[in-house]
């Protein structure tokens, strides 16, 4: 068989990045109140089509030169949302960490590393991460509910701030690392501080050292040679009544009491995130939330607390996560199609549920969608919006009001930040979409490509290939051919469909002899 590589027809081989006309800023026009919601009241408006511009640039330009579906970052409501946590605590030893396992994405790191903020890594995964975006180790906590020996001796070795321990047997392991690598390893213990008040409750919660052990893990941490008892931690997730992390401190700061009291020097108190932002699976979570009041209010009972137990201040660490990124990140998708089944309207957009938004399945959040290319037209009938798998189950929202809506026509999916890139997918062998970094003077780059074929099924590629080399016969020598050239990976979307056409028939045609052959030699 011919193992020759596959030659380019020149006119795709001779393709290069065509360098689409840089991005305008348009002239802004106020959006419809019934589509604007005041926290984006900084970064969207429309131009006098009705289509919506963020900080100024038309999603239809950022479709045709980066091609939804795609992610929008804001960065300026990001910053901002920084900033604000930053200054609602008016304590003097604050250190703010930015909760990277809601979004990942190395470029909202380094913002949050520019904007002053720490890091709060869950896995050796998001602790390289952090380095990559030049953290300083001792800017990390690692902070999760299992972690390997092999885990807890790279945080140690690198000189994380502190590894946060969720058990008992875990304070064992460390101390165990510590003993083999001659290393006394800084720790937080993570209390679980059985909370309930009204609705909230962390009784049920599996994260932590419950309250009734959390002596004893002091004990066993302040009379271990290899341990350095540095910190206590706290985590609750959707925290509405500021009252809860009182409490929590009221616990943990009793507990540091004792620990002093062993000899241990708690220079840490550290209560996590929970803090709401706007969130569409409880539309009143965060709605009238005011994080300086709550902010002073903490405070304020945190130094009250520090006397009534007699302690010095130690630094005060929390941990948002969905508070700082969730309304700064727009999903832009496209409809590839419009039908009805019975009397219900459907549209069909190009991103789906898995690759884009997969919280709604995770915790049923709801996103708010809007008409992004019509904008100014009346919202007339009820749609369902599905994204394009083939999954009934990939649906975007049900009985939207839109605006009469065609193939083409861009939808905007709001504020959908976090939890919702770090969960997605390639479920039917979609890419994951790329993100976009928009800026406040209207200028955009590109801070996550979309998914390469290559990187998708290179995991399995790759063992079939160690394995036997002619494996990969049996698998019509996908190795030979190069996808990513042959779709266009390089070319902007609207060249790519324009170009394409006729050289896809003639390289689909080569594989598919190649195929044929392929069958008749092995
Ligand atoms: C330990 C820890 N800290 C911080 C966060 C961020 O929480 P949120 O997004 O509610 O602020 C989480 C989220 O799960 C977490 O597990």
């Amino acid at each position: 068989m011919d193992n020759t590589p596959v030659q380019m027809p020149a006119d795709v081989s001779e393709h290069v990045i065509t360098i689409p006309s840089p991005l305008i800023k348009k002239k802004k026009q106020p959006m419809p109140k019934k589509h604007l919601k005041d926290r984006w009241k900084k970064f969207l408006s429309q131009d006098k089509e009705g289509n919506l511009l963020v900080e100024g640039l038309s999603v239809k330009d950022l479709d045709a030169k980066f091609g939804a579906p795609l992610y929008i970052l804001v960065e300026r409501e990001l910053r901002e949302r920084l900033r604000t946590f930053k200054n609602a605590f008016p304590y003097p030893h604050f250190r703010p960490q930015f909760a990277c396992k809601v979004n990942s994405n190395i470029s909202i790191i380094k913002i949050a590393k520019e904007e002053g903020f720490d890091l709060d890594a869950s896995s050796v995964g998001e602790i390289i991460l952090g380095l990559l975006a030049d953290y300083e180790p001792q800017q990390i906590t690692f902070t999760n509910l299992y972690k390997t020996y092999q885990d807890i001796a790279f945080a140690a070795m690198i000189g994380v701030q502190a590894i946060t321990t969720d058990s008992l047997e875990e304070l064992q392991k460390i101390a165990l690392v510590g003993k083999n690598l001659d290393l006394k390893i800084r720790i937080f213990l993570r209390i679980n501080p059985l909370i309930k008040m009204g609705n909230y409750s962390t009784l049920k919660q599996q994260y932590g050292i419950p309250l009734h052990q959390a002596r004893k893990a002091v004990e066993y941490a302040t009379s271990d040679p290899h341990i350095e008892l540095v910190g206590l931690h706290f985590h609750g997730s959707y925290i509405v009544n500021p009252q809860v992390y009182c409490v929590a401190a009221n616990r943990l700061l009793k507990l540091a009491a004792y620990a002093t009291e062993l000899g241990a020097h708690i220079r840490y108190l550290d209560l996590g995130g929970g803090f709401p932002t706007h969130d569409n699976s409880h539309p009143e979570y965060g709605k009238s939330y005011n994080l300086q009041k709550a902010g002073s209010f903490i405070v304020k009972s945190l130094h009250r607390l520090l006397q009534k137990y007699n302690l010095p201040e130690p630094t005060l660490i929390f941990e948002p996560g969905k508070y700082i990124v969730s309304n700064a990140m727009i999903g832009l998708v496209k409809v590839v199609s419009c039908k009805k089944m019975g009397s219900e309207n459907i549209v069909i957009a190009n991103g789906s549920v898995y690759n884009m938004i997969p919280d709604r399945f995770v915790s049923n959040c709801r996103y708010e969608i809007l008409p992004a290319s019509k904008l100014n037209k009346p919202l007339i009938k009820k749609y369902t919006v599905f994204g394009s798998t083939c999954d009934c189950i990939d649906v975007m929202t049900r009985n939207l009001w839109l605006p009469k809506i065609e193939e083409g026509d861009l939808l905007t999916i709001m504020d959908c930040g976090a939890y919702s890139i770090v969960f997605t997918s390639n479920f039917n062998s979609l890419k994951r979409v790329p993100v976009i970094l928009v800026k406040q003077d209207g200028s955009a780059k590109l801070i996550r490509r979309r998914d390469r074929y290559a990187e998708m099924f290179a995991p399995e590629l790759d063992v079939l290939k160690v394995a036997d080399p002619n494996e990969l016969k049996y698998f019509y020598n996908l190795h030979r051919i190069n996808f990513e050239k042959i779709w266009g990976e390089h070319l902007t979307p609207e060249i790519r469909e324009k170009k394409l056409q006729k050289p896809l028939q003639a390289i689909l045609s080569h594989i598919y002899r190649d195929k044929q052959n392929t069958e008749q030699t092995v």
